[in-house]
């Protein structure tokens, strides 16, 4: 039996790995390899020193200082030296790799991949999965045909007020039929990355791919059900609009309001906006039987606490005037206020052959076919339907799998 991400409430999963000392034991060590050791790399280098039960055993980057970096954060847990791989094939092809977890620039997903698919080892790829929904739909079929697991990295399921929102609606069924899903991300423009790829729609696959792939695969996931259209508006404000790198001028929206009608007759919407002081995300489910709020208000200010909640405002339910939530603290400030950590246990759990629900790259594909449909409705100024979209990205199958 496949074990859902929200069988457990976020307090269930903060208890059992208060206990879990079993992951420790070195026997169950899995040699992983880092491609891509960015901020996001460096996030896996420091959830997989905290959970132990993987050790960072080779680096490949084409970027020096990246290397120095993710070697600098390694060294906080660990004085064990890691190989440091010269070319992508070398660092696919180590005998003692268990696991391969790339974390490069989107553009490079679908090339990288190709090529650690010669090896034969599960692999791990960072959303979203690619730029386009050719390459998209080329990295599903390779992993149809895949004789190991391949894990996509969007792990907002993870965070602790998506866990339990899930477990109340899925699990508990405390909203009764749910009708509609309303999701809204606000927070400061993009980081700076190496390269600034984020800045442009060619590397990143554009802002509602790059960044909001994480919100359409928690919708689609809350829904349930096929997507059947897709309305959106939205565009440049405020961010980067004389941005130039090496030349070339970003491109990149930085707002916008999308509304999805699923095939279930659940109706849904999100809301982007990228030029807000603090990061703050919420998502409302409603049902017949009342209204479900779960939110996070994080900052870069590392003065401010990061706090999530959960509302269920269903007559007589515990949380009806609301509970704050959250895991212990050294696993929030690991990255993504845990998220990224209890991925991470999901990926070795795939390892270990166990059967858990983490992102698939069928899952992928369907987040970046609506974040597609959206950004083709906001430059067409119409709405899409999502049978054709996919028709003409040649992903049809994929709707009726
Ligand atoms: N799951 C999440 O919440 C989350 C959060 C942040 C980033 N990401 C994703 O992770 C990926 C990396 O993002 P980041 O923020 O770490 O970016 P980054 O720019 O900080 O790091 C990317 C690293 O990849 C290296 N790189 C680039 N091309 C390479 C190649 N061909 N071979 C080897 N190394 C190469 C760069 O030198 C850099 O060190 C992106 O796909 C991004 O969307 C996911």
């Amino acid at each position: 039996m496949v074990r859902k991400f929200y069988e457990e409430t976020s307090a269930d999963r903060s208890a059992r790995v208060a206990k879990q000392i079993g992951y420790q034991d070195p026997r169950k060590m899995h040699n992983l390899l880092i491609i891509g050791s960015g901020l996001i790399g460096r996030e896996h280098i420091r959830v997989a020193s905290l959970l132990g039960a993987g050790r960072i055993h080779g680096i490949y980057d084409t970027n020096q200082q990246s290397i120095d970096l993710a070697e600098a954060e390694l060294q906080k847990f660990s004085n064990e030296k890691v190989v440091r791989y010269t070319s992508l094939h070398n660092a696919c092809t180590d005998q003692a790799v268990d696991v391969i977890l790339i974390c490069t620039p989107n553009y490079t997903h679908h090339q990288i991949l190709s090529e650690a698919v010669k090896s034969g080892k599960p692999i791990f790829v960072e959303k979203p999965m690619a730029t386009s929904l050719k390459d998209g739909a080329e990295i599903l079929q390779l992993s149809d045909s895949y004789s190991k697991f391949i894990q996509v990295g969007m792990q907002y399921r993870y965070k602790a007020q998506y866990v339990d929102a899930f477990h109340e609606v899925k699990s508990l069924n405390s909203l009764g039929s749910v009708k509609t899903i309303s999701m809204s991300e606000y927070r400061p423009p993009f980081l700076d990355k190496v390269e600034q790829w984020n800045k442009f729609n060619e590397y990143s696959g554009g802002t509602l791919v790059e960044k909001c792939c994480h919100y359409f695969d928690l919708i689609n996931l809350m829904a349930e059900a096929p997507p059947r259209d897709v309305f959106a508006c939205g565009g440049r404000a405020v961010n980067f609009l004389n941005f130039e790198y090496k030349g070339r001028k970003s491109d990149i929206d930085d707002h916008g309001f999308v509304i999805i009608n699923y095939c279930n007759g659940i109706r849904a919407n999100f809301t982007l906006n990228m030029f807000a002081n603090e990061f703050y995300e919420e998502l409302v489910v409603t049902g017949e039987k009342g209204r479900l709020v779960a939110s996070e208000k994080a900052s870069t200010d590392k003065n401010r606490q990061t706090k999530a909640s959960i509302m269920v405002e269903v007559k007589g339910h515990q949380y009806y005037e609301g509970t704050e939530i959250g895991y212990p603290a050294n696993i929030e400030k690991s990255g993504h206020h845990g998220a990224t950590f209890f991925e991470h246990e999901a990926l070795i759990d795939q390892l270990q052959q166990k059967e858990v629900d983490a992102a698939s790259p069928k899952q992928g594909l369907m987040a970046m076919l609506v974040a597609s449909a959206a950004q083709r409705s906001i430059l067409e100024n119409k709405v899409i339907s999502i049978a054709e979209h996919a028709k003409r990205n040649g992903i049809e199958a994929i709707l009726h799998q």
